[in-house]
């Protein structure tokens, strides 16, 4: 029976990833390494330091560890500076709603995102109150696809694995999901989450009781 519901961050619960890839893009350019938002569904829940990886080798360019890191926190600096005016009316359609159901409901809720930042937008967004558990990029040593965060998640929930149920946009995502023995809900459409037990493009009208019936 399913008790836990981990949501990732980005994508799911807030639409940030169109400034993640404004922040990439423009290093992109300073860099001359073309870079579209198709090269970007790949960064999608991969962590910083690995999409700056991808993006080197697409540019096939080469940095020293700490040319790398000046990197990594040169995009962050501008992502930060994006993300800064983030309020609540930022988050997707229906969240809300269906945080609050899934407490109504008896869900213990947890957020597994690889971002480092994920702390700092759960306060913009005011919905830090709604998770028993918070995993992200600072408590994990590998990104998604493994398992780490989703595994750490169900854990700090005090629940198995197949006692929860991941929300995620990105390919890498569902695939850690299942990696750590969880289903996956994928928040887009079938053709681009093809592994996702279950697609839906978005929260709005849905409870998880509702959704978690169609999981079975
Ligand atoms: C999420 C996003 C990725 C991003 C990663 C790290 O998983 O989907 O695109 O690279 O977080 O984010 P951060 O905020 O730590 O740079
Ligand atoms: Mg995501």
């Amino acid at each position: 029976m399913i008790r836990g519901l981990l949501f990732d961050l980005d994508g799911v619960l807030v639409n940030t990833n169109p400034l993640h890839y404004q922040a990439w893009k423009e290093l992109a350019e300073e860099l001359g390494i073309p870079f579209t938002p198709k090269d970007h569904e790949a960064f999608l829940g991969v962590s910083r330091a690995q999409c700056l990886e991808l993006l080197l080798q697409k540019g096939n360019q080469s940095f020293s560890p700490q040319e790398k890191a000046r990197l990594c926190g040169r995009k962050n600096d501008r992502y930060r500076e994006l993300i800064g005016g983030l309020t609540p009316a930022a988050l997707l359609p229906g969240v809300p709603e269906f945080l609050k159901a899934a407490r109504a409901e008896g869900y213990r809720i947890g957020l597994g995102s690889v971002s480092k930042n994920a702390g700092f937008i759960l306060e913009k967004l005011k919905i830090t109150a709604f998770f028993d558990a918070v995993i992200d990029g600072t408590g994990i040593l590998s990104g998604k696809p493994d398992p780490e965060v989703f595994l750490k998640g169900a854990q700090a929930l005090g629940l198995l694995p197949e006692q929860c149920v991941v929300f995620e946009d990105s390919a890498a995502g569902i695939e850690a999901a299942h990696r750590g023995g969880m289903k996956a809900v994928g928040i887009g459409t079938p053709q681009r989450l093809p592994a996702a037990e279950l697609t839906i493009p978005g929260f709005a009208g849905l409870t998880p009781a509702v959704l978690l019936s169609k999981l079975v």
